[in-house]
């Protein structure tokens, strides 16, 4: 069976730190494994209008800033398809028909929707293409034969919820269908990186992010600006490694090279961190480190970004022939949906023979 991956983000904002390892450099890794046949990736313009009907300009100045994202990060449109959710109105026509196999209350169930419901304070005023937009995201998924699906643990009822609607159409119907499988990060400490303030995920909302398009300067300003251990004021503290910004993030892009580079007193992480939690290491010096690195990661990442910058027209044909191509595969999908419900009436020779013969009677 061919290998099919389809994922994507909501363009609400800019990228930042906790996407690039939680999901993007993922990504660049699977395009450039060989290991899958086809791979999607989608700006979901459409889902994320259902919560921001109000604020259609700041979607539209967000898919550009997330088609740089991606391609500054090593998304290749050579290898990958990157489309943009509203130009394949044919993920609308499976949604509406799709609705037809979910109730209200198994909607009503999903944890994800729930909690989403009262981030946004919801609870009086739902709109409906907000509520049932796990099942345009079956859709989505479904379009494309997608059978891998790598994202977030916050997403797996969305799949949970699209695996129940393929097993049901093809069930009632025909095997059209391709049931897909979560592809989760192996790396934990990836899977959620904390913001600068060390108490919840990075989020633009909070504030607490750096941005694959941060200036040097931003990023040393952020990364000094970091949480540690409220507990270590002189440098003789014993200082706390755990639940510190500092070490999270040295986990996550430390290798004992940059050691070597910029911080040959030490061999490696582990003796960092011993030396941190007896006391005499300061702050500043872990930062200093932490913003080498960061510096080092991000640089090629922003280079790439200003010179995609320098030339929007072509990010956007980039999108244009994504979509196109993108399209072609959800119109084939559609049209076996519609066989297989046989509403593809004018296309059914078999159906206008037996009407012919019921009215001729
Ligand atoms: N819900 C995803 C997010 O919040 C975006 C998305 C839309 C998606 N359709 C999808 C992800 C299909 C994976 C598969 O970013």
């Amino acid at each position: 069976m061919e290998k099919i991956i389809l994922t994507g983000d909501r363009p609400t904002g800019k990228l930042h730190l906790g996407h690039y390892v939680g999901s993007l450099k993922n990504r660049v890794e699977l395009q450039n494994s060989g290991e899958y046949d086809k791979i999607y990736v989608m700006i979901a313009d459409a889902q994320a209008i259902t919560d921001n009907i109000d604020n259609l300009e700041k979607i539209r100045q967000n898919v550009i800033e997330v088609a740089l994202d991606y391609l500054s990060c090593g998304i290749d449109p050579k290898k990958t398809i990157i489309f943009l959710q509203s130009q394949i109105p044919e993920l609308c026509e499976l949604t509406f028909y799709y609705m037809d196999l979910v109730t209200v209350s198994r909607l009503q169930r999903n944890p994800t929707v729930k909690n989403e419901i009262k981030l946004r304070n919801f609870e009086k005023s739902l709109p409906v293409g907000f509520f049932t937009y796990p099942i345009s995201q079956a859709a989505d998924i479904t379009a494309f034969n997608a059978n891998c699906v790598p994202v977030g643990e916050d997403q797996l009822p969305m799949l949970e919820q699209a695996r129940e609607i393929v097993r049901s159409f093809n069930t009632k119907f025909d095997e059209v269908l391709v049931e897909p499988q979560a592809l989760l990060p192996k790396n934990q400490a990836c899977a959620r990186l904390p913001g600068l303030d060390g108490k919840n995920k990075m989020s633009k909302s909070l504030g607490n992010c750096i941005y694959l398009s941060d200036s040097p300067e931003e990023i040393k300003k952020k990364v000094m600006s970091m949480y540690t251990d409220e507990n270590h004021i002189k440098i003789e503290d014993p200082g706390r490694v755990k639940n510190n910004v500092v070490f999270t993030y040295l986990d996550v892009f430390c290798k004992d090279e940059h050691f070597v580079k910029y911080l040959p007193e030490y061999k490696n992480l582990d003796k960092l961190k011993a030396h941190y939690k007896k006391g005499g290491l300061g702050d500043v010096k872990i930062k200093r480190f932490l913003n080498d690195i960061l510096q080092e990661e991000l640089r090629p990442i922003r280079e790439k970004r200003l010179k995609l910058q320098d030339n929007i027209e072509e990010v956007y044909k980039i999108l244009s022939k994504g979509s196109k191509k993108a399209k072609i595969v959800a119109e084939e999908t559609l049209k076996r949906v519609k066989e297989a419900m046989k509403i593809n009436y004018f296309d059914d020779e078999e159906l206008i023979e037996r009407q012919k013969e019921r009215f001729s009677k």
